[in-house]
């Protein structure tokens, strides 16, 4: 790669596979399943589709436009759209929400990264289901176990940064998304094939509006947006580097709809296998790693179905936090003018230091709190509660009242077959519907 060139994804189907695999993380993993089935099931499901039409996709194409007409960095492309103005600052903050879910985002990943070495060392089988609690409460409380596993996740996810656009993030998503596909389906045959199956359908799919809450429906357009990787300038980065045969509207849309298919078969991978051994759903990271290996241990060639999970949810994991990583490197790279290599190895210090503060808060660092929350959960708060819709909020007015009506008319038609015509309707909702949902929404989360 000469100076200057800052490489590109090489196929449609690389661009496809990197946004899947930023898109598709932990966050559909547990997390929509587990809301799904606790706000009346289809009924939020239909919210959740609503939130993705309506605001997900329009917001991920105005992340498309600027990051493809500049082909910079976050920071940079603010400053190419709009020289000489504050809005760079929505670059920065792009990449300071970045740093700060990787913060925490490595240590799950490292979590993922042990108990797939468990599995596959069969030790994860064969205890009761109290034991399991156990289990996990000891690793993440020892100190250095964890730290190993996250410093070993940062290095993976550094040497395949550092390798470039097209050599590393593209090669390795269009070898592990696919990968994650075909397990994603095994898993969730095997797990509709239990005795009672249909009872953990029924808790996900059965249609109950009483269930449905506005609270519950506030948390459907967070997920959505969480879920697609948006307000932070992920996906500015990754579109800086598409070529122009890349048809924004429609691969924003193809991205939409496979990141919604994952989460829901997430679910049918989940809950009917839970169901049929009579376990309850828990919430959040305990369901896959307290819960879930009590399911596995019970079925027949149970450390093998384990080991599928875990490398499902490692390069889910992994694939979303190369993501996060290449935000800040490309950003990095072009603001101090160092090689990707070196870039990769300053960060990845930094990362490992920030990633053991947060992880060492689950045990010696427990008592230190801020404002109650332990440091693990700060980061978490900080970014998904306030940093991410701030940043969701000004990128949407970026594009509505700032950039130039004739770039976003180029932007959504080039080399598309059907003129995109809606344009006027387009920028109403990026100009008041989508600011003002997730306004909404950031108030009601802070009130609650
Ligand atoms: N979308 C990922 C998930 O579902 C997480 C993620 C990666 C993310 N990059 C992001 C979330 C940027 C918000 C912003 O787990």
């Amino acid at each position: 790669m000469t100076k200057g060139d800052r490489g590109h994804f090489a196929t449609k189907f690389g661009v496809l596979m990197a946004t899947v695999g930023s898109a598709v993380g932990l966050g559909n993993i547990w997390r929509f399943p587990y809301q799904m089935g606790m706000n009346g099931g289809a009924a939020f499901l239909i919210v959740y589709i609503l939130a993705v039409f309506l605001m997900g996709i329009p917001a991920m194409v105005a992340e498309f436009i600027i990051g493809r007409e500049s082909h910079k960095n976050t920071v940079d492309a603010f400053n190419t759209l709009a020289p000489c103005t504050r809005w760079n600052l929505l670059g920065y903050l792009g990449v300071i929400t970045g740093g700060i879910i990787s913060c925490y985002y490595c240590v799950v990943v490292g979590w993922t990264l042990y108990y797939l070495c468990i599995s596959a060392s069969n030790s994860l089988v064969g205890y009761s289901p109290e034991q399991y609690n156990v289990v996990f409460n000891n690793f993440v409380t020892n100190p250095y176990i964890p730290t190993l596993f996250l410093v070993l996740v940062i290095v993976i996810t550094g040497v395949i940064v550092s390798r470039g656009v097209q050599n590393g993030i593209e090669r390795m998503s269009k070898i592990m998304m696919p990968m994650l596909f075909i397990l994603l389906i095994v898993l969730g045959i095997n797990s509709c094939m239990m005795p009672n199956a249909f009872q953990g359908l029924k808790f996900m799919f059965v249609y109950d509006a009483s269930k449905l809450t506005f609270d519950g429906a506030m948390g459907a357009v967070g997920q959505a947006f969480y879920s697609l990787s948006l307000g932070m300038g992920c996906l500015i980065t990754y579109s800086s580097y598409f070529k122009d045969n890349v048809d924004l509207p429609k691969t924003a849309s193809q991205i939409a709809i496979v990141d919604l298919l994952v989460a829901v078969l997430s679910g049918v991978m989940i809950f009917p296998a839970l169901f049929s051994l009579g376990m309850q759903p828990d919430e959040g990271a305990g369901l896959v790693f307290k819960v879930l290996p009590s399911v596995f241990s019970q079925m027949a060639l149970g450390s093998v179905w384990a080991i599928m999970f875990y490398v499902l949810l490692f390069i889910a994991a992994l694939t979303s936090f190369m993501s996060l990583y290449e935000v800040i490197i490309s950003f990095v790279v072009e603001k101090f003018n160092i090689t990707r290599v070196r870039a990769c190895i300053i960060m990845s210090a930094i990362f490992a230091v920030m990633g053991t503060i947060s992880s060492l808060s689950f045990g010696v660092l427990s008592d230190f709190t801020i404002f109650g929350n332990t440091i693990f959960d700060t980061f978490d708060y900080l970014s998904t509660t306030i940093l991410l819709p701030f940043g969701g909020i000004f990128t949407s007015l970026f594009v509505g009242w700032r950039l130039d009506k004739k770039v976003i008319n180029t932007q959504l038609n080039i080399n598309s077959p059907f003129k995109f015509k809606a344009i006027k309707v387009y920028i109403f909702f990026l100009r008041f519907i989508i600011p003002i949902a997730i306004l909404t929404m950031f108030v009601f989360s802070i009130v609650n």
